[in-house]
């Protein structure tokens, strides 16, 4: 049993929330019990009375929800809009010169952007990527460092109805290809490098590979100078952002694409070996966010907001790129790592920039509390006055750390639930409203229809683990898979008669009726709030050319939350001592020039075979004990080579 799901049957503290943060809420009590009860009255109403509510709308629609091609469901289909203009140009008016985002560097160089900064670079950017010859459609694949410009190339692919697809600058070449590959981008954006953890990552050189490799879509890769290292470019094809700019006007006439458009494509580990391409929709992904920020995040016009997430990750579309901007809030955007130049810089931050919303992953909180009181203790956290975590479970010592250290006791803490598919929170505490548990990321949304059900798909009570499903469409939702509609429908719709969507995960409910979210129910793992397949990892492993074959499972750790173990079989003998360091060596560092340095094997055992049933099925939960340094209890004579069990625990 997992720490959080023991301490889940035992966890009785509870926080109301604090009567002065009732008091100033964006949504109170009584407008929550409003907003659930009207939902559960007329849930297409709901959502469409909201979108008339939050966005601008270039054409007003008609039809809120078309479920006419269930599992496949639209909404407001017949209105346009323009996300890009939903984020910037709306706001100017009212907000022209207030920051929209103040970014820095890891180096400490800062830049404040306004709304009308924005909107300059944006339209420039726009104007830029439209000479190019990009048009509504086409796919552009950005691959950059965590800096304004991420978000500015974001905001100006929407703004063309380009549809881009935002790689993690830490994958690798390799990774980048499967992606630009899948997607046909025809253009590239990225930058001459980076800087995290004190050293340049030379993103342009990597995105030179991967061209190498691909089959040759690409036509054009845009280059921001950001770290100054040296880089190829090639002529022709590739530009420096700054030059493809500089001529641009920074008008430029937003494109008012249908509300189904895709926005965005975001590549998310499964359960085979190739990252899916997750496709997202403009105006009901854009509802959520902006919702998600009002109700759980609380942001009022003065706040200033940090999420912390890059936005290579669902987290840093949703939370960075667009919700916070669609409503005109200000947001932090940093370059580098948390402990640069020691673990205080993000609390450093906090006070420099006054933050009041922080938003992070458990595993970062974690890493620092291990670093101890000391860092937060320089600083004046008082102007926080609410917290978030995404990504996996909290353990209630890292909330209580939160709670206390960074919170100041006064803090409520958002734990919020949802996924790369939803778009934005689905199960998320409303800070005026609910009343939190430690490690529990409470009740569903307004408008949000979760529940844990059994395999014939009936409602389970308390304290029943079960399939965490969403019963009912909501607007952020995927609209499928890139290329691959079977695959959408045979993973989000395998069970239920097709009713349901399935996230993936199991879960509980509390007598209180709090959601408590157990783990993953198919081969992907959670590492430091990442989502990993494990079959990727093995597919990568197999290509290396001493490999026969290898099985990767998930261990818990008590940073990353899961680390990755990998059992490996050798064409050759199996290795000992140095030979075996070495290889070690040599398989961390091609897993991690294959998919990225987060896949890279914590430990890789080598053996002579892989557990087998006498049918020929590797017995992953025997892995899974062997990797925890369980005691091997059960009856292991099934298995048809016992002997590898000794090898792969190390005895032999
Ligand atoms: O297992 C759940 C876990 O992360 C998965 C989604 O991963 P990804 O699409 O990469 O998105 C991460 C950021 C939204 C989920 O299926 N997860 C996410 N948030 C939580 C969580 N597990 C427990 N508690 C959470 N708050």
């Amino acid at each position: 049993m997992s720490d959080t799901i023991e301490s889940a049957l035992h966890e009785n503290r509870h926080f109301p929330p604090p009567a002065d943060f009732v008091a100033n809420a964006r949504l109170k009590p009584e407008e929550a019990e409003a907003l659930y009860r009207k939902a559960e009255e007329d849930h297409e109403g709901f959502w469409s009375d909201l979108a008339r509510e939050k966005i601008t709308w270039h054409k007003e629609f008609s039809v809120g929800l078309d479920d006419s091609r269930a599992p496949h469901y639209a909404w407001f289909t017949d209105g346009r809009m323009n996300v890009s203009y939903n984020c910037i140009d709306r706001h100017l008016d009212q907000r022209g010169d207030k920051p929209a985002i103040i970014f820095e560097g890891e180096n400490g160089d800062t830049r404040t952007y306004t709304y009308r900064d924005l909107y300059n670079e944006v339209g420039k950017l726009a104007n830029g990527l439209r000479a190019s010859g990009v048009k509504k459609g086409d796919r552009v694949v950005i691959y950059m460092p965590m800096i304004a410009e991420a978000v500015i190339a974001m905001q100006a692919c929407a703004r063309i109805g380009a549809i881009h697809s935002v790689v993690f600058g830490g994958f690798s070449a390799d990774a980048l290809r499967d992606r630009i590959d899948n997607s046909g981008a025809e253009v590239v954006i990225t930058a001459d490098g980076g800087t995290r953890g004190g050293r340049v990552v030379s993103l342009k050189k990597t995105t030179d590979k991967a061209l190498e490799i691909s089959s040759g879509t690409v036509r054009n890769v845009i280059v921001c100078k950001r770290a100054g290292n040296e880089v190829n470019m090639t002529e022709g094809r590739d530009v420096w952002w700054q030059d493809l700019v500089a001529d641009q006007p920074a008008d430029s006439e937003p494109e008012w694409v249908e509300s189904e458009h895709p926005l965005f494509l975001l590549y998310t580990s499964g359960s085979t070996g190739k990252p899916k391409g997750i496709q997202h929709a403009s105006a009901g992904y854009l509802l959520n966010t902006i919702v998600t920020n009002e109700w759980v995040f609380d942001l009022h016009d003065d706040d200033v907001f940090w999420c912390t997430a890059d936005v290579g990750w669902v987290t840093g579309h949703s939370y960075v790129a667009y919700g916070p901007l669609a409503i005109g809030a200000t947001q932090v955007v940093y370059e580098g790592v948390p402990t640069v130049p020691d673990g205080g810089r993000w609390w450093k931050m906090c006070q420099a920039h006054g933050v009041t919303v922080f938003y992070t992953a458990p595993t970062a909180i974690r890493a620092l509390m291990k670093l101890g009181d000391e860092f937060p203790g320089q600083y004046d956290l008082s102007k926080l006055r609410l917290l978030g975590t995404v990504g996996e479970p909290i353990n209630p010592e890292a909330w209580m750390w939160y709670y206390r250290t960074i919170g100041g006791e006064r803090c409520p803490i958002v734990d919020t639930w949802w996924q790369t598919e939803t778009g934005a929170h689905m199960i998320a505490p409303l800070p005026a409203v609910t009343t939190l548990t430690p490690g529990s990321c409470t009740r569903p949304l307004p408008g949000i229809v979760a529940d844990v059900v059994n395999e014939e798909g009936e409602s389970l009570g308390p304290d029943q683990g079960g399939f965490l499903v969403i019963k009912k469409p909501w607007p952020s939702m995927l609209r499928t898979v890139w290329q691959d509609d079977n695959r959408y429908r045979s993973t989000y719709w395998p069970k239920f008669g097709g009713k349901y969507y399935l996230a993936g995960d199991s879960a509980r409910r509390d007598p209180d009726g709090n959601f408590w979210i157990m783990g993953r129910i198919d081969d992907v793992l959670n590492v430091s709030g990442h989502r990993l397949g494990t079959m990727e990892i093995e597919s990568a492993l197999v290509a290396h050319e001493a490999v026969a074959e290898a099985a990767v499972v998930g261990r818990p750790h008590d940073v990353k939350g899961e680390a990755i173990v990998a059992f490996v079989i050798l064409k050759d003998e199996r290795p000992t001592g140095t030979a075996a360091e070495e290889m070690v060596k040599a398989l961390r560092d091609w897993v991690s020039e294959h998919i990225g340095p987060i896949a890279k094997p914590d430990d890789i055992r080598f053996a002579d075979g892989l557990p087998k049933t006498r049918s020929g099925k590797i017995m992953r939960r025997l892995l899974r004990s062997i990797a925890k340094g369980e005691e091997i209890t059960s009856d292991t004579s099934t298995l048809e080579n016992e002997a590898v069990v000794t090898q792969l625990q190390g005895k032999a």
